[in-house]
């Protein structure tokens, strides 16, 4: 029951983020000194998940070069006062197995995730999206999500959020009914992706952290794309929720977007506050 293996679909181009992201990817803009792929990583090794399935492209490349190990830099901080400047990251390589695949063309996190096939296998499996950074205080959301998963081994987990009815065109939203009994955990009827504020069924919002079922495979072989030519996670977990198979949690923590400005600089101001650095 236990989830093994945690999957980053980090193919996109991070087009907000351009120029920078013509030749750096997204994921690894740093906040502070750490990019935001460290931070997804050391959430999913809170949930002892050490198995890392990345999707990525062929302009990528850092990101796999980042959980290498570089020995000329080592060698010349060998002996200095920056000696374990690298260690955060080395004990992340040591201890996880790295799988990747190239998504070939972006159509979408539906399709991201569909090109993970072949590196997940037949277990649930939980979806980590870097660029939203979350910061908790006691227990991370993907080992909140990872409790819930044991109550719930049959059906999928989306994280959600309340945001203002004025933002829900930019998510995916759930209509859903709390589980009786609970006051964070919801079980879903239907989903809409960026509905208006007239159409929208609530105003609780899927942010970036999924427990998934091998069943959304086959789900997503049938998913149609958008009218933008993308294949939508949201529209394959729809015809999930449809059969009773999707529950909501709305996690206890602060969740940052670090794929928008505004959401990387208040991350940003964030944990430099917390390092006493402002
Ligand atoms: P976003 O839409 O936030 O990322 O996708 P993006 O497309 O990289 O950014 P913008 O909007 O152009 O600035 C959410 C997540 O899905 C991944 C992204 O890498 C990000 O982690 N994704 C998106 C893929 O892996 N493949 C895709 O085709 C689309």
């Amino acid at each position: 029951m236990k989830i093994n293996k945690c999957l980053f679909p980090v193919a996109g181009y991070g087009t907000r983020f351009l120029p920078a992201t013509k030749a750096i990817p997204k994921e690894m803009l740093p906040i502070l000194t750490k990019p935001l792929i460290q931070y997804g990583v050391e959430e999913a090794i809170s949930a002892e998940i050490y198995n890392l399935a990345l999707v990525t492209n062929v302009n990528k490349k850092a990101i796999k070069n980042y959980f290498e190990a570089h020995a000329e830099i080592e060698n010349s901080i060998k002996g200095t006062a920056k000696e374990n400047l690298l260690d955060e990251v080395n004990y992340i390589s040591e201890r996880c197995d790295f799988s990747y695949i190239n998504q070939e063309q972006m159509l979408g996190l539906g399709h991201a995730i569909n090109t993970s096939k072949p590196l997940i296998g037949s277990d649930a499996f939980a979806v980590i999206l870097p660029d939203d950074l979350c910061i908790t205080q006691g227990d991370t959301v993907l080992m909140q999500m990872s409790k819930l998963h044991n109550q719930y081994p049959d059906s999928c987990i989306v994280a959600i959020e309340e945001v203002p009815f004025e933002e829900v065109y930019k998510y995916g939203i759930i209509d859903g009914k709390l589980i009786a009994g609970s006051t964070d955990v919801y079980q879903v009827n239907n989903m809409v992706e960026k509905p208006n504020k007239e159409d929208a069924p609530s105003n609780l919002a899927i942010i970036g952290r999924y427990i998934l079922t091998p069943e959304i495979f086959s789900v997503l072989e049938k998913t149609q794309p958008d009218k933008n030519g993308e294949i939508q996670i949201t529209d394959a977990l729809m015809t999930l929720a449809k059969q009773g198979k999707v529950i909501a949690y709305k996690f206890q923590g602060k969740r940052y977007d670090c794929g928008s400005i505004k959401g990387f600089l208040a991350a940003t101001n964030y944990l430099a506050k917390w390092h006493n650095l402002l």
